[in-house]
């Protein structure tokens, strides 16, 4: 697939199959996040990486996540979390883009694993307290999102087709609406 051909097909998958992502192909979408642009070449980005299923199965279970709409994560064979050093923060115009260094970075991992069929989830829904205490994390870390990874399964769950069927990806705004050209 080329690069226009990803982003029109990427969509977030909430059901995976069993299969364990290859550890050499794991290491090409940590890779595309390390190559992310930052402010002032900042990269505040931090990744917690879990691969291990009675793992990610203990982080579901004791951070809330599977109780949150978010309890899919807990099938997922790889959970990826996003944190971002607020130390290695950029502030222009009064804007800190920390936020928006790690986001930059996490995508490009989403599609980079979308190029191998991997399927991820961009998910804020969670309890960054409970989530930090339990991952022991640095005071000046903050979790900027987190997403499960794997291949999807053949047949998705009611959950993810009534969440795709109210905002999925064919649900985009109209350039009309979004582009101004002057
Ligand atoms: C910052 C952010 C946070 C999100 N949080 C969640 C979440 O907690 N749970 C979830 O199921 N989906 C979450 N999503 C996924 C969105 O619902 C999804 O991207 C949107 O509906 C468009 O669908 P698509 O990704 O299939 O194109 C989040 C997306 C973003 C970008």
């Amino acid at each position: 697939m080329n690069a226009i051909d990803i982003i029109k097909t990427r969509h977030s998958v909430r059901d995976f199959s069993d299969r364990q992502i290859p550890t050499d192909i794991l290491y090409v979408i940590l890779e595309a996040g390390r190559l992310a642009p930052s402010a002032q070449n900042s990269q505040p980005w931090r990744y917690i990486v879990y691969t291990e299923p009675e793992k990610i199965r203990e982080l579901s279970r004791k951070t809330g996540l599977v109780g949150k709409s978010n309890f899919f994560i807990k099938n997922a064979p790889c959970v990826i979390i996003a944190c971002a050093d607020t130390k290695k923060n950029v502030r222009i115009n009064n804007q800190d883009y920390y936020l928006v260094d790690t986001a930059i970075s996490f995508q490009q991992m989403m599609l980079a694993a979308w190029q191998y069929g991997i399927g991820s989830c961009w998910m804020a829904a969670f309890s960054e307290k409970i989530l930090a205490k339990y991952l022991d994390l640095p005071r000046s870390y903050r979790i900027v999102g987190l997403s499960p990874f794997g291949y999807p399964k053949e047949e998705k769950g009611l959950y993810s087709k009534t969440l795709s069927f109210v905002s999925g990806s064919d649900k985009r705004l109209p350039l009309s609406e979004i582009v101004q050209f002057r």
